[in-house]
């Protein structure tokens, strides 16, 4: 990471990948700007970051699917005076499903949710990033994605549509704010074992009548590394995006799915 304390919105902050995003990032010294929707939650990790860490931690509840949410919290970062170097966009993603034509009504509030709200939020970031490339001074955004970015997953068919908007949007604000300084990738996650995944891994197991752990071998057999990734890798490989690592990369979408992925 780079020696300049940073200030880094981490959105998603209280769930199982923001929150080894959050721990990872607070360990090498960075600010962090906490964001979800659940207050409690918030302060919570807010005081356990704080105490564990040097930086200077601070959070603001908002939910990134609701206009007026995004709004407040666009007042409440301008109040504060908040410059931010680096933002990690966890957009909120509906159960998957296998309907690909669901009702125009069911289309508005999934685009809503998933990428409009959350781009909205984005904007509110950029806002507040002053990076000075000419001083060495970047920032850096990272939207963490699926691998339905790239390709099509049958049972989440909406989301195959989202994350590859996702995709378009990233490499097009990457060309737009380049010359500014802002650098714009996205990390596609393949399975990632996050409570919520072992939960809904464990349910699996449960009806094929297998165990977890036969289970979790069989699904990770066609994974070239035979295993799902974990939240502290998700968090390396976003430290790594927002650090120096990455001064000369944008508009990229990077796998992080074990070489799932067969396409080159
Ligand atoms: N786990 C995987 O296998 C996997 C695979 C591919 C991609 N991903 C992506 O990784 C990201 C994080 O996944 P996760 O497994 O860590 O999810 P998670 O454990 O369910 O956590 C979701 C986080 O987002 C917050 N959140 C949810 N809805 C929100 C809203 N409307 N506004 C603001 N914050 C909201 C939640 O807090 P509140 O409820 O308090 O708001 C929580 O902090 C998601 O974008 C997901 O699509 C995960």
């Amino acid at each position: 990471m780079s020696s300049i304390p940073t200030t880094i919105l981490v959105t998603g902050a209280t769930g199982g990948i923001g929150l080894a995003v959050c721990h990872r990032l607070a360990r090498a010294g960075n600010s962090l700007l906490l964001a979800a929707r659940d207050a409690d939650k918030l302060q919570s990790l807010c005081a356990d970051l704080s105490s564990a860490s040097s930086g200077s931690h601070s959070w603001i509840s908002v939910d990134m699917t609701r206009d007026a949410s995004v709004s407040e919290f666009a007042g409440e970062l301008a109040a504060r005076n908040v410059t931010l170097d680096g933002a990690v966009l966890m957009p909120p993603q509906d159960p998957p499903t296998s309907d690909p034509l669901p009702s125009s009504d069911k289309w508005r509030e999934v685009l809503q949710n998933s990428f409009v709200g959350p781009l909205s939020l984005l904007k509110v970031a950029i806002a507040a990033m002053k990076p000075d490339p000419a001083k060495g001074r970047r920032a850096k955004i990272v939207i963490i994605s699926g691998i339905s970015s790239v390709q099509v997953m049958g049972h989440y068919a909406s989301s195959n549509v989202i994350r590859c908007a996702w995709l378009a949007e990233a490499k097009t604000l990457a060309f737009a704010l380049g010359d500014r300084g802002i650098h714009v990738n996205t990390l596609s996650l393949g399975g990632t074992l996050t409570p919520g995944y072992r939960a809904s891994l464990e349910k699996r197991a449960a009806n094929a009548g297998t165990t977890f752990e036969q289970r979790l071998e069989e699904e990770t057999s066609n994974v070239p590394l035979h295993k799902y990734g974990t939240p502290e890798e998700v968090a390396a490989a976003v430290e790594g995006l927002l650090s120096p690592f990455s001064d000369h990369m944008t508009g990229l979408n990077i796998l992080h799915d074990g070489g799932f992925t067969r396409a080159y």
